[in-house]
């Protein structure tokens, strides 16, 4: 969508995989839906640095909502869980230097059950956009499929006509692609920021790996539309909660920032291990994620268990990209596998390129042709993370 918004990939942080639809805050005042937990995320990006690091977004998912609208048809926060009321909560979290995101359906019914917007659409971009909402996804259940192109480009030029800057996150395809319907892709960048192209994430990594081999097996179809302000979204990052280990975040990590992904956290901040603050932090990750030329990185070639992803970046030199190299292992037999791969093998033909691993610092950079053998030992269900240079700006560099 051209509304000179996301133009590189959307960071923030998203409530919904972490604190689904936790209304009880009798029970769990730390945990349900309400003001004060987006007050204190708000908080924690800020003074953690993950404002600094790019997440800028604080985002609102299902469950927020009064269940029935007011007498004017307009949409209401649940008066306990958000006392103050959502244009309050959208000025303290603009008041910390970031920006305000949240939910709607373009149903009858949230998926949760709360007020859709199908008869509302104008009403609520305008309602959103006086409360000072930066950011909208707009979700699809309680609802036909067959109206969602037309519906979702609808909501966009209503959110257009309030004047307010509202990135547009839609969800259509992921009400089509698992009925085996492919999306108009055309239809999808020119109405949206970004769409949920496919079911959600959950935390495991068997999750994560069944998104991948999805996006993998599609990426003919979805990387061409992928590009500043319009974007493929694999769904949330799932760093820091129970699923994950280690590696696996830091596997998610690398492939999310390969593929171009929305790098949007789901997780308690006020918790948080210091590994996994750091690779959500990770500088040189996040670079590859938000390169200004916004290229989708592709799988490009499998071999011993271990999947080959590139994807372009900047800077080029006399006309060629360099490029990040994920590799990212499916093996489970217990040890750093030492795989072996040349530059060739993944179409990186023209140049001599200085290569450095991403995540491992005191790996020594290695000069290397298209033809040279190069070893990688790759944890099982972890990642390994290059940056491929072409050798004269590399040289000059260091
Ligand atoms: C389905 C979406 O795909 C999820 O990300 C989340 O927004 C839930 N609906 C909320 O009900």
């Amino acid at each position: 969508l051209d509304n000179g918004l996301a133009l590189t990939p959307p960071m923030g942080w998203m409530a919904w995989q972490r604190f689904r639809c936790i209304t009880d805050c009798e029970a769990y005042p730390d945990d349900c839906i309400s003001e004060k937990l987006f007050m204190d995320m708000a908080d924690r990006m800020a003074a953690d640095g993950y404002l600094k690091a790019g997440y800028e977004y604080v985002m609102i998912d299902d469950c927020w909502a009064s269940k029935e609208r007011d007498s004017n048809n307009r949409l209401q926060p649940d008066p306990k869980r958000f006392p103050s009321g959502i244009k309050a909560l959208a000025d303290y979290i603009h008041a910390r230097g970031l920006k305000f995101g949240i939910y709607g359906d373009f149903g009858t019914k949230t998926c949760a059950g709360y007020p859709g917007s199908l008869d509302y659409l104008e009403l609520d971009a305008q309602t959103w956009a006086e409360w000072g909402v930066d950011y909208l996804k707009f979700d699809g259940c309680y609802v036909d499929q067959k109206i969602m192109p037309e519906g979702y480009a609808k909501m966009s030029k209503y959110l257009n006509d309030t004047g307010r800057p509202i990135v547009y996150s839609c969800s259509w395809p992921a009400y089509q692609e698992p009925l085996g319907i492919e999306s108009n892709y055309t239809a999808l960048s020119e109405s949206c920021n970004l769409w949920r192209n496919w079911d959600d994430i959950n935390d495991s990594w068997e999750n994560v790996t069944s998104i991948l081999s999805w996006f993998s097996k599609n990426q003919h179809r979805l990387a061409p539309f992928a590009g500043p302000g319009h974007w493929n979204d694999p769904d949330m990052l799932l760093i820091g909660n129970y699923g994950l280990s280690y590696d696996q975040s830091k596997a998610q990590m690398a492939i999310w920032s390969i593929m171009a992904a929305p790098l949007i956290m789901s997780v308690d901040l006020r918790h948080m291990e210091t590994q996994f603050k750091h690779i959500l932090q990770n500088k040189d990750v996040i670079r590859i994620n938000q390169d200004p030329m916004g290229i989708q990185g592709k799988l490009i070639l499998s071999k011993s268990q271990i999947d080959f992803w590139t994807k372009p970046i900047l800077p080029k030199v006399n006309g060629k990209p360099s490029y990040a190299i994920g590799l990212l292992s499916n093996r489970i037999d217990g040890y750093p596998y030492r795989v072996n791969f040349t530059l060739g093998e993944l179409n990186l033909m023209e140049n001599i390129y200085v290569l450095t691993d991403v995540f491992e610092k005191e790996i020594k950079p290695k000069v290397v042709d298209s033809k040279d053998r190069i070893f990688a030992r790759v944890r099982p269900s972890g990642v390994v993370l290059l940056k491929a240079v072409p050798n004269v700006v590399a040289v000059n560099q260091m």
